[in-house]
């Protein structure tokens, strides 16, 4: 099994916290898409025939592309390589570009699952952001995608930003609740290096967050979405009735996937590799055959480090059969006897062969992985 991601590199305006690649400029659009169209076609070969069980258009925005270049891009997809019957075939997209016909001819594709970038509910809160879209966008969203037949919805929703009272993200997750979506992702805003955010609190401009604010709001999702149904069963995420996200399962599973269009990411099992994460650059490689992306070997201490990183993020946790067969004994005593110390203080449970954080672990999810990690 497989799994494919397009990056689609456009949004209509940059949030203030963002530091994925994109550009605000349409110039290139189509110059893009067709340079995805022919990396498509020139990465034929990536995936070694696996059968491809996910299709995954993120971004950027790629619900700010017309529907007509989503089903290009995906008949070039069907075109060279081997799709499984069933795909989860993902589109995100952000609410002001949601409208009855766009849903309409993305159900005519056969887009199965969308995942909508609500974030906040308050206008305030969306303006902090810098988001393009209003409350009243939002709801419009919500209410024509749940009546739509894409029956599997996510929504993202970012908390722990200064103004966002508990109070306001319990309501945001109450009004969320109500339409019932299938999956729920509840990002904390993280300063990146490089985005205004950043430089308008080093600026003094717009405050520090708070971390303890961060935590008391991790576990009020975390309460008020078990208590609905849903599982944690990721960080971030939750889902109801078994819909968790196949294709992020397969960033944890070490399942394959090859990565379409600027800054795109592939992993074929031995290496990694990023595509050029400048529009322009990419679509002149991508057109004159040129090598377009770089490639990591991935060395032992790279994959245990990933593995740790990734999988203690998930209720299913780290598989000790896994880590011993990798490490040295000497390697495997230290990282048990660490992990004694974890168990002891509580952050980390033994559930026959595998470890998982515990809530009070899941608020220092980062420091425990460090520690763990050989180095
Ligand atoms: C990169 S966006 C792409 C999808 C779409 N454009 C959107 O904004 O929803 C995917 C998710 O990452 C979240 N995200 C990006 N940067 C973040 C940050 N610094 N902290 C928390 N969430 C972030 C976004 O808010 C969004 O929910
Ligand atoms: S969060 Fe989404 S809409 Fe905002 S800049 Fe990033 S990719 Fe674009």
């Amino acid at each position: 099994m497989a799994g494919i991601y397009i990056h689609v590199p456009f949004c209509t305006q940059a949030c203030y916290y963002c530091d994925f690649h994109f550009s605000t400029s349409l110039k290139l659009k189509q110059r893009v898409i067709s340079a995805m169209k022919k990396e498509i076609v020139q990465q034929k070969k990536y995936l070694d025939n696996l059968e491809v069980k996910t299709i995954y258009f993120g971004g950027g925005t790629p619900s700010l592309i017309e529907s007509d270049a989503i089903d290009d891009i995906y008949s070039t997809v069907q075109r060279n390589f081997i799709l499984s019957d069933v795909i989860e075939l993902t589109i995100e997209a952000n609410p002001e570009d949601i409208t009855e016909s766009l849903v309409s001819s993305w159900e005519k594709i056969g887009i199965n699952r969308v995942s909508l970038g609500i974030q906040a509910f308050k206008d305030q809160h969306l303006k902090y952001m810098n988001r393009v879209h209003n409350s009243n966008q939002a709801f419009h969203a919500l209410e024509l995608l749940t009546k739509s037949k894409i029956k599997n919805l996510n929504i993202d929703l970012i908390y722990g930003f200064p103004n966002l009272s508990d109070f306001d993200w319990e309501a945001s997750l109450d009004v969320i609740l109500k339409f019932e979506p299938q999956h729920i992702s509840c990002y904390s805003l993280t300063v990146e290096k490089q985005t205004p955010l950043f430089q308008f609190i080093n600026k003094g401009t717009y405050s520090k967050l708070n971390p303890e604010q961060a935590n008391r709001q991790f576990l009020i999702a975390r309460k008020k979405l078990i208590n609905a149904g849903y599982s944690h069963y990721e960080i971030s995420n939750f889902s109801k009735d078994g819909c968790f996200s196949l294709h992020n399962t397969n960033y944890w599973n070490k399942t394959h996937y090859l990565g379409i269009g600027p800054s795109a990411h592939s992993f074929n099992g031995t290496t990694r590799q990023w595509n050029i994460n400048n529009n322009f650059k990419y679509c002149n490689a991508v057109e004159n055959n040129m090598q377009h992306y770089e490639v990591e070997k991935l060395n032992r201490k790279n994959i245990i480090n990933e593995y740790i990183l990734t999988m203690l993020r998930t209720s299913r946790g780290i598989k000790q059969d896994w880590i011993s067969s990798k490490m040295t004994e000497s390697e495997y005593q230290k990282f048990n006897k660490q992990i004694e110390k974890f168990i002891d203080l509580g952050l980390i449970q033994k559930n026959d062969n595998s470890l998982s954080c515990t809530e009070s672990g899941m608020l220092i999810i980062d420091s425990i992985s460090s520690d763990l990690f050989l180095i």
